[in-house]
């Protein structure tokens, strides 16, 4: 595991160049969410859990991750996945024991921070972090990930067949 450098923008700077090398010409969502979250839990010290949960509907579903088994659907507005999804802004929990109605997933989860994904203005989904610390995140982690959450949606906006979204049903079709 890597040490926190002192320097955490230029973590974020390296990882946001990994990030982008790892996707390049690579349409697929999943593969890239994926790749995203590898990168982000190999990358980072002190994560128990990296990962996204797409919207459907009114919940959300569980897409790929890194870390333990997870709860697979998040109902809009519950817990610190739901409350980002709702309101479209990072939610930076230092504690999860003082936010109420955190999805307890894993007992081990201290702290937590969550970023939404937007297209046009509507939550695809969220990019999910999880730490055994408490007070685990910062500013800088939050400015860093939602620069990595930024270049992958700036990558599947240019591919439009390739395009984040809530379920799998264009991928099914395309197999059609
Ligand atoms: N703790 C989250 C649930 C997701 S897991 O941590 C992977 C929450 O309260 O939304």
């Amino acid at each position: 595991m890597i040490e926190m450098t002192a320097n955490k923008p230029e973590l974020y700077r390296d990882l946001a160049r990994q990030l982008s090398a790892l996707i390049a010409g690579e349409p697929d969502p999943i593969a890239n969410a994926a790749n995203t979250a590898a990168v982000i839990y190999q990358g980072l010290p002190n994560l128990n859990w990296a990962g996204f949960y797409f919207r459907n509907g009114a919940e959300l579903v569980l897409g790929p991750f890194q870390g333990k088994p997870a709860c697979v659907r998040i109902p809009i507005g519950k817990g610190v996945c739901g409350t980002a999804a709702a309101t479209g802004a990072t939610v930076l929990v230092p504690d999860v024991h003082d936010f109420p109605g955190h999805i307890a997933c894993d007992p081990d989860s201290r702290s937590e921070l969550v970023v939404p994904l937007i297209e046009d203005g509507s939550v695809l989904g969220v990019l999910d972090l999880d730490s055994p610390l408490p007070g685990r995140f910062d500013e800088l982690d939050r400015e860093g990930c939602e620069q990595l959450v930024a270049v992958l949606l700036v990558h599947q906006r240019k591919h439009p067949r390739g395009k984040l979204s809530s379920n799998f049903d264009d991928r099914a079709r395309d197999r059609r």
